[in-house]
């Protein structure tokens, strides 16, 4: 960020998306008070940062299977145009982002992180470890 001259503007009025895990891989547990998102807000000034892609590696991308398996990329930001680009950018990578809330939340998303790294660290895979929730069908019995 110093090197781009975050601090001095250089990056104001900027959809920036960070996809940082500030996670110890071995424990899950977080490496920052708060989130580093909105560390990296703090810093960039007048940036509009989003948290995005954080979860899966890069050689995830482009996904090119099933839309119906595509993965769900939980986002969040306080900015809705730089939400719309991060949007638009994970949907020509194949993904479907779904904006979980502003800034504010991207310390859980990168919990999830954490979680994620250590249901792996204990042997198991990460798909299986939530729930197969299909919004429909709650909507549907609602
Ligand atoms: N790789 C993925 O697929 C992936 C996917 C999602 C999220 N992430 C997250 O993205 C972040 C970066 O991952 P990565 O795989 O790109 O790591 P990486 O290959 O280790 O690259 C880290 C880069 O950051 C630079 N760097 C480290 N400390 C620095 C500092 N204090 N000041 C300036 N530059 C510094 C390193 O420069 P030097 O080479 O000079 O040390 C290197 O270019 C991590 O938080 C990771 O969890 C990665």
């Amino acid at each position: 960020m110093n090197l781009v001259g975050a601090s001095e503007g250089s990056l104001a009025g900027k959809t920036v998306i960070d996809f940082t895990n500030p996670v110890n891989p071995a424990t899950g547990e977080m490496l920052t008070s708060g989130s580093a998102a909105e560390l990296v807000a703090r810093t960039a000034a007048g940036a509009h940062v989003v948290k995005a892609l954080h979860l899966f590696a890069g050689a995830s991308w482009p996904y090119v299977g099933s839309p119906d398996e595509a993965p769900v990329v939980a986002i969040c930001g306080d900015e809705p145009h730089a939400l719309d680009r991060a949007t638009a950018l994970i949907r020509d990578l194949g993904g479907r982002a779904a904006v979980v809330g502003g800034l504010s939340k991207a310390r859980q998303l990168e919990e999830s992180a954490g979680f994620v790294m250590t249901v792996v660290a204990s042997g198991h895979n990460p798909r299986f470890a939530v729930p197969n929730v299909d919004p429909m069908l709650l909507r549907a019995t609602r």
